[in-house]
């Protein structure tokens, strides 16, 4: 697997899962470029992928402001190439009861984890369409797919992304462009941290694979889908998530 002269946009990669999905794509040889709302960490995660012989820029980049997310990929576009691959990873949550949930807080996750992948999804298959190639990755989850007490807000836009992945993958397949989702489980990063003792033990019952998924699980399936080693899956859901869900 070879990604010389690819470059690739990974959202959120500040951290966590989005941080690891860039080292193994660097790996690979993509240039990777990495952005994020916190732009300290891009910049760190950019150094090491740098420290580490491969190749990586980070950008301030807010997923949900539209003016923001143009100039970005226009940079991109200017600086390095036209995008090859895109992983739609920024994501928050802002958990609550249904019916004690603030309307601000639907709105922000909505438009974090959904909008922010309706603008980076449409800047990018600009770029791919005239290519005639590409592949974009959304990071979904498990509970967009089953549902979760207490995340109405997050559980609805990871369901949506999984609409928007399978009509993008429908609409953009005649430009050769593959859309795929993946939906993870749970993952052992900070947005799981702050799970209380009790709370991770009973999820990790749940896990026939008897843990909580490394952000690495997640990276090495990004890395298939946008390989050259899946040409022909597209508007799929791929679930990573230890047999939680079956
Ligand atoms: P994280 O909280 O560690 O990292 C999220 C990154 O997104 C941070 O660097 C943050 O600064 C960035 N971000 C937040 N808002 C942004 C914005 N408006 N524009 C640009 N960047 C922004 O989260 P983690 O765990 O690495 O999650 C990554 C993705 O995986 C998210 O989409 C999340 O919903 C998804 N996921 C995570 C699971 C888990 O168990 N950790 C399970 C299923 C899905």
């Amino acid at each position: 697997m070879k990604l010389d002269k690819k470059v690739a946009l990974i959202t959120g990669g500040g951290q966590g899962i989005g941080r690891v999905i860039a080292d193994n794509l660097a790996k690979i040889g993509a240039h990777i470029v990495l952005g994020d709302i916190n732009l300290e960490n891009a910049e760190k995660s950019a150094k090491n992928i740098r420290d580490n012989g491969g190749k990586a820029s980070a950008v301030l980049l807010n997923v949900v402001d539209p003016v923001n997310v143009k100039q970005v990929f226009d940079f991109i576009s200017k600086e390095f190439k036209p995008l090859d691959i895109l992983v739609n990873n920024a994501g928050i949550t802002k958990d609550g009861l249904f019916v004690r949930m603030k309307e601000d807080d639907w709105d922000r996750v909505l438009a974090v984890n959904l909008k922010g992948s309706f603008l980076c999804g449409q800047q990018a298959a600009k770029q791919m369409m005239k290519q005639r190639s590409g592949s974009i990755v959304n990071i979904a989850s498990i509970v967009g797919v089953m549902g979760n007490a207490g995340q109405a807000n997050y559980s609805a836009s990871k369901a949506g992304l999984i609409g928007l992945t399978k009509t993008m993958a429908r609409e953009l397949a005649p430009r050769n462009i593959t859309v795929n989702a993946i939906a993870p489980g749970f993952i052992d990063t900070n947005m799981t941290r702050v799970l209380d003792d009790k709370i991770r033990d009973k999820l990790i019952e749940q896990i026939p694979l008897a843990r909580l998924g490394l952000p690495v699980d997640i990276a090495h399936s990004v890395t298939f889908l946008v390989s050259g080693q899946s040409n022909y899956i597209t508007g799929q859901v791929i679930n990573v998530n230890g047999g939680m869900l079956m």
